[in-house]
C-alpha cells in the first residue's frame, strides 16, 4: 500500500534554475530522479522544489518535508566547488546521525565512471524530526522517526549513476526499514 512505500522528495539546488524567469525544462535532474523512482515500486514520491545555492532556502525546504514525514529526502547540485556550492555545508548541520558509508558508496562507485567524482563533497546522514521540532509539536507516530538525506551531484549523468547504485544495491531500502 501507499503507506508502506517509502516516501520520497527531491530537491534541486541551483541559482540559475531556481531564477522566478528560468525555462522549466532547465532543471534536468530532478525530473530524472523522479523518473528514476516512478520505476520502483518500492517508492512513492512526494515533492519536488528547486532553490538557489543558498543555506537558508536549502534548509527550510529540508526541514519543511522531515516535519512532513518524508522518509528520504534527495538533494541535487551544489555538491562542489563553485563558489556558490553550499549544498553540504547546509545540510551537516541539520544531521543527527551522520552516514559516511553512504558518502563512500557514492565516492567510490563513481570513482569508476570518472576521477572528477573526487569533485563532489556528499554528505548522507538522518535527520530526527524532533531536533528540528519543538518535541511537543510532533504527533505521537511521528516521535522517533528520522529522515535520511542524500546529496547527489548536479549533473543528470551524475544523478543517473548514484542512484543506480543506491537502487540496485538495496542500501535505502533496507536503511529506511531498519530506521522503523
Ligand atoms: N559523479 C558521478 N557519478 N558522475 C559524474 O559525472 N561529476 C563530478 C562529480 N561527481 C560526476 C560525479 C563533477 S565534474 C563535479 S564538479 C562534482 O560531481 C560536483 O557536482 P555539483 O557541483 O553539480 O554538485
Amino acid at each position: 500500500s501507499l503507506d508502506t512505500k517509502i516516501k520520497v522528495a527531491v530537491l534541486t539546488v541551483s541559482d540559475r534554475a531556481s531564477l522566478p524567469d528560468s525555462d522549466p525544462d532547465y532543471d534536468k535532474s530532478g525530473p530524472a530522479i523522479q523518473e528514476l523512482l516512478a520505476d520502483n515500486p518500492a517508492f512513492s514520491f512526494t515533492y519536488h522544489a528547486i532553490v538557489p545555492d543558498d543555506i537558508s532556502s536549502i534548509q527550510d525546504a529540508v526541514k519543511k518535508w522531515v516535519n512532513d514525514g518524508v522518509d528520504w529526502i534527495v538533494t541535487t547540485g551544489g555538491t562542489g566547488f563553485s563558489p556558490r556550492d553550499r549544498t553540504p555545508e547546509a545540510i551537516t548541520p541539520l544531521l543527527s546521525r551522520l552516514a559516511p558509508g553512504l558518502v563512500h558508496l557514492l565516492v567510490s562507485s563513481s570513482l569508476k565512471y570518472t576521477m572528477m567524482a573526487a569533485l563532489s563533497r556528499p554528505v548522507a546522514g538522518t535527520i530526527a524530526r524532533s531536533s528540528i521540532n519543538g518535541s511537543d509539536e510532533n504527533s505521537e507516530s511521528l516521535v522517533g522517526r528520522e529522515t535520511l538525506v542524500v546529496t547527489l551531484p548536479g549533473s543528470m549523468k551524475a544523478v543517473r549513476e548514484n542512484l543506480t547504485v543506491l537502487l540496485d544495491s538495496g542500501v535505502i531500502v533496507h536503511a529506511v526499514e531498519l530506521m522503523k
